[in-house]
């Protein structure tokens, strides 16, 4: 049994987590600002003999005594990240400085969540992990996608400077219970809008492609690279391959809730990837990993979910 740290812990992916390490045997020390997550996430985990909740903001030092750290905090959402750039920028440099630092003193393994945003919009598709991004260092999207790279910078110099055991995952689009309903993301965005029978929003006409990943399958991922050889680092691609499109995804949501909603298209915000797609044989190779879960069967847990949260 470890004792372990999820910073974010109370957001949508860190939940969850907290849930797979709990279920697994080992005490969890839950660190969170709740800048974006909810206490209902965790909730269920209170009172739990093996779960700690800690409201702490990583951008300060931290001094606890772990053997293993996944560094999740960060606004993952255009509307959430972009609400205080700079904030988001310090969570994730400093954040990951202090995170990486407390590492170092216990001499410890950590996991830093990063993202498919360091490609940025992407000229290579779909992505491999070798393909270095087209990212704007000045556009509004930036606190978010070059606060990510520069974690992943600190990751590799501690790696290489202090030995420090380091696990890199970049995260496609996830999806599943507990994401926030009105955090402005594709798949939240379009089930709210279908439950409450609203138009529909399309951006640009609709066929810009992105791949979605089931949260359940996205979790056994990252706990498969947390405790993979010591000598795997990544950075590691782990999200579902399967491509649609935002007109796909738009007319099977209205389908399964049986929705009068309509379309409505609007333009396509600055900087938003046409594309989005990872290439995983690294994590089928070194993890063993691959998503189980159909676009179909994860919609229909997300929405069953999304039904809870009407008021
Ligand atoms: N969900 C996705 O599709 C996705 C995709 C790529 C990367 N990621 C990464 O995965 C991680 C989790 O994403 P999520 O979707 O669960 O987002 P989320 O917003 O639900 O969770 C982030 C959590 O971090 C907390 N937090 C933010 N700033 C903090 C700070 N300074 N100190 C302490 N806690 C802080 C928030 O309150 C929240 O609970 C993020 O690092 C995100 O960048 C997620």
């Amino acid at each position: 049994m470890k004792r372990i740290l999820v910073t974010g812990g109370g957001g949508f992916l860190g939940s969850h987590l907290c849930d797979k390490l709990i279920a697994a045997g080992h005490e969890v020390l839950c660190v969170d600002n709740f800048f974006t997550g909810r206490r209902q996430n965790i909730h269920h985990l209170m009172d739990h003999r093996n779960f700690e909740l800690l409201r702490h903001d990583i951008t300060f030092p931290l001094y606890v005594e772990v053997d293993e750290i996944y560094n999740l905090a960060c606004p993952a959402s255009p509307i959430h990240y972009q609400f205080d750039p700079v904030q988001t920028t310090k969570t994730s440099v400093v954040g990951a400085i202090n995170m990486l630092g407390l590492a170092k003193r216990l001499k410890i393994r950590i996991l830093q969540a990063s993202t498919s945003e360091v490609y940025g919009d992407p000229e290579v598709h779909p992505q491999p992990e070798s393909y270095r991004g087209n990212v704007s260092t000045t556009g509004p999207r930036a606190c978010y996608d070059e606060g990510k790279r520069c974690a992943e910078t600190l990751f590799f110099d501690y790696h290489r400077q202090h030995q420090l055991e380091i696990k890199v995952m970049r995260i496609f689009n996830t999806y599943g219970p507990r994401m926030h309903p009105e955090d402005g993301r594709v798949v939240s965005n379009f089930i709210m809008q279908a439950l409450r029978h609203e138009d529909i929003t399309i951006y640009g006409d609709g066929m810009q492609t992105r791949s979605f990943c089931y949260v359940d399958d996205l979790i056994d991922g990252m706990y498969r690279l947390m405790n993979s050889g010591p000598d795997f680092t990544g950075p590691v691609n782990i999200g579902n391959p399967t491509e649609f499109t935002m007109l796909q995804l738009a007319e099977l949501i209205i389908k399964m809730t049986k929705s009068k909603s309509n379309l409505v298209f609007k333009p396509l915000p600055q900087d938003d990837p046409l594309q989005r797609k990872p290439i995983i044989d690294m994590a089928k190779e070194h993890l063993n990993w691959q998503p189980k879960i159909a676009l179909e069967e994860g919609l229909d847990r997300t929405i069953a979910y999304f039904r809870t949260q009407l008021s």
